[in-house]
């Protein structure tokens, strides 16, 4: 499955919204770690690297950013800034989070726990990486 945002369910009351996100029903994976970002200074940059086996739900709790999903062919803006959609991001991707706004709070669903090893930093690795990947996903 390609990155694509998915919109989830909203509950609209005079009282406020509720949103909510089911693993394997709204989203395509079980939750094995959950992780968020904030307070991140005006102009800063986050992600910067691909995961070999991650996938990932992005969700703007509050505020706005915006994610760039690069498949090593093509590139792809998202922007993020209400809280019920998100963004799938699958494994193999280059994604890098940027244009935060003042309190920008994302919340991030992950397929897995945290590993170092999981993560690819070199661009030119990647481009490998995923040459080698799309050859084994046809
Ligand atoms: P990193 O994933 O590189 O952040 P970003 O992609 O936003 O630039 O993580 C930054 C640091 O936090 C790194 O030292 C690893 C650590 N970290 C954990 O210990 N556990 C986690 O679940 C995550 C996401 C990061």
């Amino acid at each position: 499955m390609e990155a694509k945002i998915i919109a989830l369910p909203k509950v609209e009351d005079p009282r406020g919204s509720l949103s909510f996100i089911e693993e394997k029903n709204h989203i395509p994976f079980k939750i094995e770690r959950v992780y968020w970002i904030y307070d991140v200074p005006g102009g800063q940059v986050r992600g910067g690297h691909a995961f070999k086996q991650q996938k990932e739900f992005i969700v703007a709790l509050s505020g706005s950013f915006d994610v760039v999903i690069d498949n090593g062919s093509h590139k792809q803006l998202f922007s993020l800034n209400r809280s019920y959609y998100g963004l799938y991001i699958p494994c193999a991707v280059w994604r890098q989070m940027e244009n935060f706004s003042t309190n920008a709070l994302a919340i991030v669903l992950s397929s897995t726990r945290y590993a170092e090893s999981d993560y690819i930093h070199d661009y030119k690795a990647f481009l490998s990486y995923r040459e080698e990947y799309e050859k084994q996903h046809i």
